[in-house]
């Protein structure tokens, strides 16, 4: 077994019964729940916000690794802690100060996590490495669920498995987009410890989903 998170997405579950779902992939053995909210400005679609956070909030004890896709972010970060998310994670391009968002996002009392685009260089990270307790790469460009993964960010990931080994601090590499049985496997390979899914997670419905993550494990 492959020592791995797995954070399935929600953006592909049915919208119509997200607290079902949630329950769903909770007792499938998900490790965290991957929650994509985008304001059809940063990105071109659109999600949901903190009161629909605040109302899953109640249907899982795992942790909520939210991933804005949205800018401004500052102005939303208290109602993100009060929603119940507990990573919180940023693009550098969401706003001019990386830096003093971050720092909110920790003295709101979540993790920060920073989002790096495929066109956005693994060197972005240097100057705040020691201020994120995530870093999100980003294996397809933001927006939709079901998109291929870009096989080029895996030399990104390899470069940033080296910088957080060497920063000596303990911090989640995760990936995102185009995961799926294929794919997962070389993210692993090249050092990532939590892999977003969500077309692989939900496909085949709430029977299907156990199967679903076990396979991102590499377990079957
Ligand atoms: C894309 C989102 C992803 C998306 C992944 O902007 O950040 O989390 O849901 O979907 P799949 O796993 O289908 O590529
Ligand atoms: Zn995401």
């Amino acid at each position: 077994m492959r020592d791995v998170l797995i954070s399935p997405s929600i953006l592909s579950a049915d919208f119509a019964k997200l607290g079902e779902e949630i329950r769903a992939i909770d007792a499938a053995g998900a490790d965290m729940i991957h929650i994509d909210v985008m304001d059809g400005h940063f990105v071109p679609n659109l999600t949901f916000g903190p009161p629909v956070i605040e109302k899953l909030r109640p249907h899982s004890d795992k942790p909520f690794d939210v991933h804005l896709m949205i800018a401004p972010v500052d102005p939303f970060i208290d109602d993100f802690a009060k929603a119940g998310a507990d990573i919180l994670t940023v693009h550098p391009e969401a706003g001019p100060h990386i830096h003093r968002t971050l720092q909110a996002i920790r003295a709101a009392g979540m993790k920060p996590g920073v989002a790096i685009n495929p066109g956005t260089p693994a060197d972005v990270v240097d100057p705040i490495i020691d201020d994120v307790d995530l870093i999100l790469v980003m294996s397809v460009n933001p927006g939709f669920g079901g998109q291929s993964f870009i096989d080029s960010q895996l030399r990104k990931i390899e470069a940033f498995r080296k910088k957080i080994d060497e920063s000596g601090r303990k911090i989640i590499l995760e990936v995102d987009g185009g995961l799926n049985s294929e794919t997962a496997p070389r993210a692993i390979d090249a050092g990532v410890t939590a892999i977003v899914a969500g077309s692989a997670v939900f496909k085949g419905g709430p029977s299907s989903y156990a199967g679903n993550i076990a396979a991102l494990r590499g377990e079957m």
